[in-house]
């Protein structure tokens, strides 16, 4: 488990410091008197499903280790969440009620369920709660003041407790009443997993041990330009792959077929040119396995870069792979942000596997390495990695803003919350 095993190396702990050290520091958890008191715990429960079944639960094994620490000093607990996006609508499709059955069996103990997260039956459920006891509320999305950060639903949050704790790493980049407002109107502090999050990705950008390299893939250059921008300033190397490999080939000239390519290729050139200034190295398959179309994955076959022809890359090659992984395996920092092909078919799969197990290799002879921001996660865990990394973020678009040098609102308000007025 990713994060009941995390044992954060020296750096983090110096990471850690930093952030203490710093006026502008959360509070944690671990530091409040909780006997008694009523939490509101900000969980991100945005599971992802497929035919009604959680296809991946590492968002709720990552809150377990607050929710032991609230239940073991005599909280009582009430558990607020997002799930998908009903557009400030109740909807029985975007129901929270099915999670609080799965947070149920998780910790082995009943969780009460309110069916709105605001006025009467959220009051009344909180009031039952004796010490220690879990329950958790209807999804918050289910009205509109949410995502505007309305005050005084924040407001109507916050009388629901005594002390608000964020946990919601994955649900930080978004400035809404549960994740920001409501810090303005009641004590509020960082849970364990927000901490172990930031603690991380802290380590990738302040200080970090060199070599460093970021092994980027994605299907748009266009959806992480700013990624781009912010870590040229950091790391040693790219080595770059899935879609986005494709449009920055195709900017340097070479035919890509009928493969996944962006028509605007000025973002890749613009990047091409400031790692150059920088010397930052970019690293490009120079293999491909390619096929005639998406789905002729029995034709799939190896080619050279420049021998692509009309058929279509899915992942890169041996002799890329084995470059890539190369370069990871002397790295000190990693980070690991988009597979390398397209990993949920077989055939197109060893790229990814390739790059994971380089990084696992390097992890375990010291770096630190981070994954996240997407897909990347789910791929290191669908091919077996998913405890050989050092951190795997529960946060897609919040790593991704991080890694772009965002100070992500949900973090601001903890920050703003503890400076003391
Ligand atoms: C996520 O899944 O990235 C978070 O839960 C945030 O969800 P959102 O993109 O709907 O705000």
């Amino acid at each position: 488990m990713p994060f009941s095993r995390f044992n954060p190396p020296r750096r983090l702990k110096a990471a850690r410091q930093s952030l203490s050290t710093n006026m502008t520091s959360y509070l944690r958890v671990q530091d409040l008197k909780l006997s008694g008191k009523r939490v509101l715990l900000r969980v991100d429960l945005n599971l992802p499903i497929h035919d009604g079944h959680v296809t991946d639960d590492t968002r709720l094994i990552g809150i377990l280790p607050t929710l032991k620490l609230l239940r073991e000093n005599g909280a009582r607990t009430l558990l607020i969440s997002h799930f998908g996006r009903p557009n400030g609508q109740a909807a029985e499709a975007f129901s929270l009620r099915p999670i609080a059955q799965l947070v149920a069996e998780r910790i082995g103990a009943p969780v009460a369920f309110a069916a709105d997260c605001i006025g009467a039956p959220a009051r009344d459920v909180m009031h039952a709660l004796r010490d220690g006891d879990v329950a958790m509320l209807e999804n918050v999305r289910f009205h509109p003041e949410e995502e505007r950060n309305n005050p005084s639903f924040a407001k109507a949050l916050a009388s629901l407790c005594d002390i608000y704790v964020n946990d919601a790493f994955g649900a930080a980049h978004r400035a809404h009443a549960s994740t920001s407002g409501v810090t303005a109107f009641v004590p509020s502090a960082a849970g364990l997993l927000m901490q172990a999050e930031l603690d991380s990705l802290t380590a990738l950008t302040t200080n970090p041990v060199r070599p460093y390299v970021c092994a980027i893939g994605g299907s748009k250059v266009s959806d992480k330009v700013r990624v781009f921008q912010s870590l040229l300033d950091k790391v040693d190397a790219f080595v770059i792959g899935g879609g986005m490999a494709n449009t920055f080939l195709a900017a340097q000239g070479i035919n890509m077929g009928t493969s996944l390519c962006e028509r605007n290729l000025e973002p890749a050139q613009e990047i091409i040119a400031a790692a150059k200034a920088r010397g930052v190295r970019l690293l490009l398959p120079s293999d491909a396995v390619v096929a005639p179309h998406f789905d002729a994955d029995e034709q799939a076959n190896v080619v050279q870069i420049d021998a692509i022809g009309t058929s279509m890359m899915l992942d890169i090659g041996p002799a890329t792979a084995a470059d890539y992984a190369a370069e990871l395996h002397g790295a000190k920092t990693i980070i690991f942000n988009g597979p390398m092909g397209v990993y949920e078919k077989t055939a197109y799969q060893a790229g990814t596997r390739a790059v994971c197990a380089a990084i696992a290799e390097a992890t375990a002879a010291g770096a630190l390495s981070v994954v996240g921001g997407g897909d990347a996660a789910s791929a290191a865990k669908a091919m077996g990695f998913g405890t050989a990394f050092s951190h795997i973020s529960t946060g897609g678009g919040a790593m991704l803003a991080f890694l772009e040098g965002t100070l992500l609102p949900g973090v601001a308000a903890l920050q703003a919350a503890a400076i003391p007025s």
